[in-house]
């Protein structure tokens, strides 16, 4: 059977340049190409779900503009159910304003109508959430509409799923709500900063990205590294959404905590093995391949 996910989040245009560095404050520099490809945290974990078999709901807000359709249509063509999807008129579709340069990227994202996304269309679509058997959640739409939408899967016992990217002070009541929270290593140094709670039992949630290094989770107080898998980089954007979701799909499939990180860490690994954040995001099958035949699998 295909596990039920639910996407509540972000939906952006991205607008890629790249450069061979970036641009200093006050400076010009000439870039070498530039490209629009659908992106958004939300989007991209949707992606990421239903290439390796979710049933996908996205629930999100576009623009009426023609980023906002393009978009829409995208997700379609990827498999996803977008009929609770809305398209406002007289906003804007949100966008990544993304830089890739030789050392690393840089992003500016807009909202536009991810701001939109209100605790109104979480009521509407408390039936979807109820009927999933994972709900997947990120911070580029209105932190207390994640609050609102932890909150009514927990009510309904449907595992929650927060990706708390880009960072934002997490409410106590969310970090409750979530089953599993899957910070990079920076937005794990700042959700320990100024956290009071019990410590041990946040770790037991988390699950760390690290990049090329892999993750760290922990089970029953210690932590277990699961290294990187050595692949060709291409473009890191949405290896992180990658990863949450191939763990999504995972967790909702009954897998154990510790197979589901291993799972989506491939799923991150062949991400980043193409241009564009979608674009590499592999099938089942490929996944299985890395996870077999270890780093020589080779992705065509
Ligand atoms: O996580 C990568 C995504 O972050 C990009 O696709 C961009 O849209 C930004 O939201
Ligand atoms: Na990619």
């Amino acid at each position: 059977m295909q596990p039920k996910i639910t996407v509540i989040g972000s939906i952006n245009m991205d607008l890629v340049t790249e450069a061979n560095r970036r641009p200093e404050a006050g400076e010009t520099v000439l870039g070498k190409q530039f490209s629009t490809i659908p992106g958004g945290k939300g989007a991209n974990q949707a992606v990421a779900a239903a290439r390796i078999g979710g049933k996908v709901t996205m629930i999100g807000c576009v623009g009426e503009d023609p980023f906002g359709k393009e978009l829409l249509d995208h997700l379609e063509a990827e498999g996803i159910i977008i009929d609770n999807m809305e398209s406002v008129p007289g906003v804007k579709t949100g966008i990544a304003a993304i830089t890739l340069a030789e050392e690393d990227n840089s992003i500016v994202v807009v909202p536009g109508a991810n701001n939109l996304v209100t605790e109104r269309m979480i009521l509407q679509n408390e039936e979807v959430i109820a009927n999933s058997d994972a709900v997947l959640l990120q911070l580029e739409i209105p932190l207390s509409t994640v609050v609102n939408a932890a909150a009514i899967a927990y009510q309904h016992g449907v595992r929650v799923i927060l990706n708390p990217a880009p960072f934002q002070k997490l409410p106590d009541k969310l970090i409750d709500f979530a089953d599993v929270i899957t910070p990079n290593e920076h937005e794990y140094e700042e959700l320990i900063k100024d956290y009071s709670g019990d410590l041990n039992k946040l770790k037991e949630k988390l699950v760390i990205t690290k990049g090329g290094e892999g993750i760290v989770y922990y089970e029953k107080g210690t932590e277990i590294h699961v290294p990187g898998h050595q692949v060709e980089v291409v473009d890191t954007t949405g290896a992180g959404d990658s990863f949450n979701g191939g763990l999504a799909v995972q967790l909702a499939k009954g897998a154990s905590f510790a197979d589901s990180c291993h799972y989506a860490s491939a799923v991150g690994a062949l991400s980043v093995t193409k241009f564009g954040a979608q674009s590499g995001m592999p099938t089942d099958k490929e996944v299985n391949g890395l996870l077999k035949n270890g780093n020589k699998e080779k992705i065509e």
